[in-house]
């Protein structure tokens, strides 16, 4: 099927720096876009289509979040990205911010970013059944933004709530840190294991320890990076790794991703939800921290992270 998209728009990635599962129950977190983009393209038409094909029951909710959002039953959507899916970096959050941006200019509604990253938190919320605002408002701002951080540390942007926790959002400035992201290769879905971790907690008060635990090491990382400490910074993130490992949510891959790389790390943690996907290191040997990834089977990112956020490509509907 041959179709003549009417706008296109692109969001970057995000990487975690520090507070994933932790920000799900309203503590602080902070994550930086990535320069790899999802691309997705609108048009009107009179059924429902993604990438040419009538999906099934059920498929790409968060596409069907965002057509509901917008009171609409037919769409034709295409999306393409150069982020690895299911891989802790932001692919589904990418994809929802652009879809929210293009297909809010095709019916000339508004496209401020706030709006933009309301909607596309309230995909991540249907698709995932639960999730924080940090990768939907990382992926439409653009550059550094953190969650409920201390007075001071950030720029006011705006304030989500939703299911009594709520979060202040605000952009931030990022240092001049080199970051390398490994990838496992291994695809994680991140519904399941928020899942799981909201299980864990409501049956194990140990797991609502670790969670507060998490917290703390995400406000003593965030002071850090704004002193430019890379030490501290470094060692607050090896830390939250240890307590995310502890929480479960990593594996063999991961672990052997984040050992092989501390040796010439401040520090390393996974990134994202876990259980596969990424890892990222903060490194002054980028060189020799990608060639351990890559000895142990993953596959090497270096992060550039002065990242323009959501953004419209084209548009033929006007
Ligand atoms: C996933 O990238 C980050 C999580 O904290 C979930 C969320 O914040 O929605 C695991």
């Amino acid at each position: 099927m041959t179709v003549d998209y009417e706008v296109t728009a692109s969001a970057p990635g995000k990487m975690i720096v520090l507070g994933e599962h932790s920000v799900v129950y309203g503590k602080p977190a902070v994550a930086i876009a990535i320069d790899k983009r999802t691309v997705t393209k609108v048009s009107k038409c009179d059924d429902f289509y993604v990438n040419g094909y009538r999906p099934l029951a059920g498929a790409h909710p968060h596409i069907r979040s965002i057509m509901l959002d917008n009171n609409i039953s037919s769409l034709s959507v295409y999306g393409d990205t150069t982020l690895p899916t299911s891989s802790g970096l932001g692919s589904s959050a990418a994809l929802s911010s652009s879809l929210s941006l293009a297909v809010r200019t095709l019916y000339g509604k508004d496209t401020d970013k706030e709006t933009i990253a309301r909607e596309s938190f309230e995909a991540e919320w249907f698709a995932q059944g639960r999730a924080s605002p940090l990768d939907t408002s990382t992926c439409t701002k653009g550059g550094g933004v953190a969650l409920n951080s201390p007075e001071g540390l950030g720029r006011h942007l705006w304030t989500i709530d939703k299911a009594g926790k709520t979060w202040d959002v605000k952009e931030i400035d990022v240092p001049d840190m080199t970051f390398v992201i490994g990838y496992t290769g291994i695809h994680a879905p991140t519904g399941p294991i928020v899942e799981k971790v909201r299980k864990y907690k409501e049956h194990n008060k140990f797991a609502a320890d670790i969670i507060d635990e998490m917290g703390l090491i995400a406000l003593i990382g965030m002071n850090a990076m704004r002193r430019n400490d890379k030490e501290d910074l470094g060692d607050a993130m090896t830390k939250n790794h240890k307590l995310l490992s502890i929480l479960g949510v990593s594996c063999n891959e991961l672990n052997k991703l984040v050992n092989a790389t501390l040796p010439y790390s401040y520090g390393s943690k996974l990134t994202g939800s876990g259980g596969g996907g990424s890892m990222i290191a903060l490194t002054d040997e980028p060189e020799k921290v990608c060639e351990a990834i890559t000895l142990r089977g993953g596959t090497p990112i270096i992060v550039h992270t002065d990242t323009e956020g959501v953004r419209l490509e084209e548009n033929t509907a006007e």
